[in-house]
């Protein structure tokens, strides 16, 4: 077994050394930003953390696929700020508000080729079955993604809609990171399932946790723009927690109509044009958030969802000390502040 402090290492060199094409710089330079910037890097971790359950050193076979996630996962990031009109991210210039749209497109669609270069290297044996997981997780980003985007214009929706919008655009490649550092180890079937859905509830706590931040998060910290889900009337977790809670709270009387349900739809309504209004939009709807208490459903969903992510780590059989890097890795995910 690798241990966790050498997959630290392992992760540094690997993104440190990675060489793109030079020219032309327009198309290249953003990649190497982005991947310079380096965000949390919760993917690639991921896939060594469990391949090195199941062996003693990391080769090729397993470096550039580990790579190719978060070369893809940065790709998303890239066309994902020009769909959410972002400005900040990894604590820097996003690449759109940098270089503009078109270079954001193009230099995007190149990095995702890139992703497929790379994982192209895994050990022949499993390619296919490796090839198949990582495209089908890539088309299911997108239909999420494009769900996200229907969601902005929508009034509201179901709770279990939203779950299957973030299940698509985060949790699949959180468990194909999973269940891709198995496959390669050679792990058996029922494992690689197990780790999967492991990733899978991780990646839905994940993304609630990102749309708590994005409210309540330091922005210092958390390297994006505070309120940007606010400002875009995006069906966050906590918008969508509090348009069916505020509404029973209002019918049952526990509540002020200044936080109830007409409330909400009303400063979601606000212009957001100048910063002055947006601040204000931001104030108004993280004021009916708190006064109604979806911030603390939030964490108690986040704590529901990681305890069966465990649950699911926990039926794999993996023993006491390899079933502990798994919650050692889980865990830290789950206190994330960025
Ligand atoms: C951001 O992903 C997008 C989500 C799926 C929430 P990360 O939070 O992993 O971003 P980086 O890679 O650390 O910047
Ligand atoms: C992003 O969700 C998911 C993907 C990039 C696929 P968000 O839009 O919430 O991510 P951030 O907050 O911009 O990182
Ligand atoms: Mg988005
Ligand atoms: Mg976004
Ligand atoms: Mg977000």
């Amino acid at each position: 077994m690798v241990n966790e402090n050498q997959i630290e290492e392992v992760l540094d060199s690997l993104f440190a050394e990675m060489r793109f094409t030079a020219e032309p710089a327009g198309l290249y330079d953003p990649l190497r930003y982005m991947i310079g910037l380096g965000g949390k890097r919760v993917r690639p971790r991921l896939c060594l953390t469990v391949y090195s359950l199941y062996r003693d050193s990391f080769p090729e076979e397993i470096l550039s696929p580990a790579a190719a996630l978060e070369v893809f996962h940065s790709f998303t990031l890239i066309h994902d700020d020009i769909m959410d009109k972002a400005e900040m991210r990894r604590g820097e210039e996003t690449v759109c508000r940098k270089w503009g749209d078109n270079t954001a497109i193009l230099s995007g669609d190149v990095m995702s080729i890139e992703s497929y270069r790379m994982i192209a290297r895994s050990p022949v044996a499993v390619l296919p079955r490796v090839l198949d997981l990582f495209t089908t997780t890539a088309a299911q980003v997108c239909e999420g993604q494009q769900y996200d985007m229907d969601f902005e214009q929508m009034a509201e929706v179901p709770m279990a809609d939203y779950m299957k919008m973030i299940g698509l655009k985060t949790a699949v490649l959180i468990a194909c990171s999973a269940k891709m550092g198995a496959l390669i180890a050679g792990a058996d079937e029922r494992a690689c399932d197990y780790f999967y859905r492991f990733g899978y509830d991780l990646g839905l706590a994940f993304q609630i946790t990102d749309d708590y931040l994005d409210v309540f998060g330091d922005p210092d910290v958390f390297g994006k723009a505070i309120g940007g889900d606010i400002i875009n009337n995006k069906k966050s977790w906590l918008l969508t927690r509090a348009l069916e809670k505020s509404g029973e709270m209002e019918k049952s009387g526990v509540i002020d109509a200044a936080y109830g349900k007409t409330a909400l739809l009303e400063a979601m309504a606000m212009k957001a044009g100048t910063e002055a209004e947006k601040a204000a939009k931001i104030a108004k709807v993280k004021g009916i958030y708190e006064e109604i208490g979806v911030d603390e459903d939030a964490k108690y969903e986040i704590i529901k969802l990681h305890a069966k992510a465990m649950d699911y780590a926990g039926m794999i059989g993996l023993g006491k000390i390899r079933y502990e890097v798994i919650h050692r890795y889980a865990d830290r995910l789950l206190g994330r502040t960025r």
